[in-house]
């Protein structure tokens, strides 16, 4: 085995799959990165693509275990809250989990989860805190960009590397990111509205946005993709009788603000451009309260509300994006820097201040059509959709 220090690539890309390896062995150098007697699991990273450059490295085969946990540190992943979505505990979490796992690393020796439960102050703290604790990788889900930026500072002090997870931070120091292309997303819900609206036969539809959180740049991604579909429409009929962003993606107020929506409408809302599923649901309930069982309503996430909504016929779509695919790139990303290797991808987002190389995986509309569809992945349990009054509704019964 030789004791060679090398450096090496990790490459992450949308198209082959997220685990596609590319990896690059550049012989000597680097000490930042780990020695290639350390690395045992050669044989799973043969893929070695284009660039790879082994035969400057006959050890490059053996030091191809870049998922492996060989390098120093904790990996600190901080998620931001339980409330503005069921994902973040019941999807990110667990598919965190299983990539570390699955590359060896312990809970807690090496890596940390941490939920801000909403709070940015918090999320500092936490992340201070593994910085104390000799945290080596930051991979941050931030509650906005300010307090975003302010951990990545305080990471890049403490010299550990920073991945950006599902959000970007504005004018933050990510050396990655993770995402959905998220404009995508916003198309997606007011495409399959349109179709909604057609195929229940409302013609010159009243529509209203609820948006996500002003302070989430996704929130922002999102609705520019879904006004990019819907705004042009406003000449052929389609009138937005009212447009609000919901702080916080708070459910509950989003419940509010649509009651507030239906009041100043004479309840004349025929479609709700709604964010994700929390704030779906919550136009659903309120619609529901006031008789209204016709009206058109978007989601994301794939929850299993959205798709127990979808069953029952309430909601028009979801949006499926594979946590499981984001968290395991995110994990190999951050697995990777932990080692001492570069990451690279395919395209590079500009956060205001850099071009951060990104790997914006694709979402995908989920309707009554292909309901199954996330369930089939693996993503959500049919056992956790198919409870109570779904379980009577015709895609349960004919699963
Ligand atoms: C995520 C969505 C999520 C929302 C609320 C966004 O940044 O991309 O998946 O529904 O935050 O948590």
């Amino acid at each position: 085995m030789s004791t060679m220090t090398i450096r090496r690539r990790l490459r992450l890309t949308a198209t082959a799959t997220a685990l596609l390896l590319a990896l690059v062995a550049c012989g000597g150098g680097d000490d930042a990165s780990s020695t290639a007697s350390e690395d045992e699991s050669a044989s799973e990273d043969a893929s070695a693509t284009e660039e790879d450059s082994a035969s400057e490295d006959e050890s490059a085969s053996e030091d191809a275990s870049a998922a492996e946990g060989s390098g120093e540190g904790l990996i600190w992943v901080g998620l931001p809250d339980t409330a503005s979505s069921a994902r973040w505990e019941d999807f990110d979490r667990p598919a965190f989990e299983a990539a570390f796992d699955e590359a060896g690393l312990v809970a807690d020796t090496d890596y940390i989860i941490a939920n801000a439960e909403g709070d940015p102050q918090n999320q500092q703290t936490q992340a201070e805190q593994a910085l104390t604790q000799g945290a080596t990788v930051i991979v941050l889900t931030n509650l906005d960009s300010g307090s975003g930026a302010a951990i990545h500072e305080a990471a890049k002090a403490a010299g550990a590397a920073v991945i950006d997870y599902d959000r970007l931070t504005l004018d933050g120091q990510a050396d990655f990111y993770v995402s959905f292309d998220n404009t995508r997303v916003g198309e997606l819900q007011g495409e399959t509205l349109v179709q909604c609206v057609e195929d229940a036969g409302i013609e010159e539809p009243n529509f209203v946005m609820l948006r996500g959180s002003p302070d989430d740049n996704n929130a922002t991604l999102f609705g520019e993709g879904a006004d990019s579909v819907l705004t042009p429409l406003e000449s052929e009929g389609w009138t937005r009788v009212d447009d609000q962003a919901v702080p916080d993606w708070d459910n509950a107020d989003a419940q509010t603000i649509f009651e507030q929506m239906l009041t100043g409408a004479n309840n004349e809302i025929d479609a709700v451009l709604a964010a994700n599923d929390g704030l779906g649901n919550a136009a659903i309930v309120a619609a529901q309260a006031q008789g209204l069982t016709d009206i058109q309503v978007t989601g994301q996430d794939a929850t299993p509300q959205g798709l127990q909504n979808i069953a029952l016929g309430t909601q028009c779509m979801t949006v499926y994006k594979s946590v499981n695919e984001e968290a395991a790139a995110a994990a190999e990303a951050a697995i990777a820097l932990r080692n001492g290797e570069e990451v690279e991808a395919d395209e590079t987002v500009d956060n205001g201040t850099a071009d951060v190389p990104s790997l914006l995986l694709d979402p995908v509309a989920i309707t009554a059509e292909n309901l199954s569809d996330p369930i089939d992945d693996g993503f959500v349990a049919l056992e956790d959709v198919c409870t109570g009054d779904v379980a009577e509704t015709e895609f349960c019964t004919s699963q």
